[in-house]
C-alpha cells in the first residue's frame, strides 16, 4: 500500500510564506462538501468549519447550541469536498473548557479532517494554546468579538474602543503568539487596534469587520452570496454574488477583492 500525501495542501507553512510575501490570503466558512469543493476550486486558502453553523444552517440566535458531534458531521462533510484548502475547525462552546476537555476534543476534530482548530478568547486560552500546540495541533486564536461569550458581551458590537481595552487586547494577541498560536483571527475590532496587534506579532492574521490590515480575510459563506440569517447585515458583510453571474464566480471575486485589497474597503471598516 502506498499512502498518498497532497503535495499543494494548503498548510500553516504555506500561510506562513504567503505573509512573508505580503500577499493576502482567503478564508471563507464551510458546512458541507459542494460548497466545500467549491470554495477550495476558487483558490481560497482556508475553510473554516465554523459554530457560525448554529445560525446559519440551524437557525439558532447564538453559536452556543453547537456540540462537538456538530461539528464533526460538518467537518465531515467538508472534508469530503475539499480539495486542497487548509481545514480549520471550529471548538464549540464549552468544548475546551478543562485542559482535559480541549485535549480530547482537539483531538477527534484532527482525527475527523482538520488541519487546525479555533477556540475564542484572551489571556485564559493561552495553557490551552500551548498544550495543544506542544502536542502538535496548530491553534488559530479567535479575539475581540468572542461570539461563543455573546451573554456576558451583551451583544454583537465591536470591541475595544477604549484604550485600556485596547492595551489588554495588544498584549493578550502576544501571549497567545507567545504560547504557541498559530493564526489569530481578529472579529469586530477598530482599524487602529487591528494594526497595533498586526505590528505586534509575527504569526498571520485573519480578520472579519478588522479592517485591511490583517494578512487574510474571512467571511461567513451564507454572508458572501447575499443570504444572511440576520435581519440587517453587519457595516462588514459584502454581497459578492449581486455582481456576479454565478456561485463560483462570487467566491472568485471574493478572493480577487482580498487578494488585491480592494476588500474591505474603508466602507467595511470600523474607526
Ligand atoms: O464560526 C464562524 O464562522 C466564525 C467566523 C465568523 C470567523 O468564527
Amino acid at each position: 500500500m502506498s499512502v498518498k500525501l497532497s503535495t499543494d495542501l494548503i498548510t500553516i507553512a504555506t500561510i506562513k510564506k504567503l505573509k512573508e510575501k505580503k500577499e493576502k490570503f482567503a478564508c471563507l466558512t464551510a458546512y458541507e462538501a459542494t460548497m466545500a469543493e467549491k470554495i477550495s476550486n476558487s483558490g481560497v486558502e482556508i475553510i473554516l468549519v465554523g459554530d457560525s453553523l448554529g445560525m446559519v444552517i440551524q437557525g439558532h440566535d447564538s453559536t452556543l447550541p453547537v456540540t462537538m458531534d456538530h461539528l464533526i458531521y460538518h467537518l465531515k462533510c467538508v472534508e469530503k469536498g475539499n480539495i486542497n484548502s487548509h481545514i480549520m475547525a471550529d471548538m464549540p462552546f464549552m468544548s475546551y473548557s478543562t485542559d482535559h476537555l480541549a485535549l480530547e476534543n482537539a483531538t477527534k476534530l484532527m482525527q475527523n479532517g482538520a488541519h487546525s482548530v479555533k477556540i475564542e478568547g484572551g489571556t485564559w486560552i493561552c495553557k490551552l494554546t500551548s498544550i495543544l500546540a506542544e502536542r502538535g495541533i496548530p491553534v488559530c486564536a479567535h479575539m475581540g468579538l468572542t461570539p461563543q461569550s455573546i451573554n456576558r458581551i451583551g451583544g454583537y458590537f465591536v470591541q475595544g474602543r477604549d484604550i485600556n481595552k485596547k492595551k489588554a487586547l495588544v498584549k493578550e494577541a502576544k501571549a497567545l503568539e507567545d504560547a504557541g498560536a498559530s493564526l489569530l483571527l481578529l472579529e469586530c475590532v477598530p482599524d487602529d487596534l487591528t494594526a497595533a496587534i498586526v505590528e505586534n506579532v509575527t504569526i498571520p492574521t485573519i480578520g472579519i469587520g478588522a479592517g485591511k490590515r490583517t494578512d487574510g480575510q474571512i467571511m461567513v459563506i451564507h454572508d458572501l452570496l447575499g443570504v444572511s440569517c440576520l435581519e440587517k447585515s453587519p457595516k462588514f458583510v459584502e454581497d459578492f454574488l449581486k455582481n456576479s453571474s454565478s456561485i463560483e464566480q462570487a467566491i472568485s471575486n471574493y478572493v480577487k477583492s482580498v487578494k488585491n485589497m480592494s476588500f474591505p474597503s474603508d466602507r467595511h471598516t470600523f474607526f
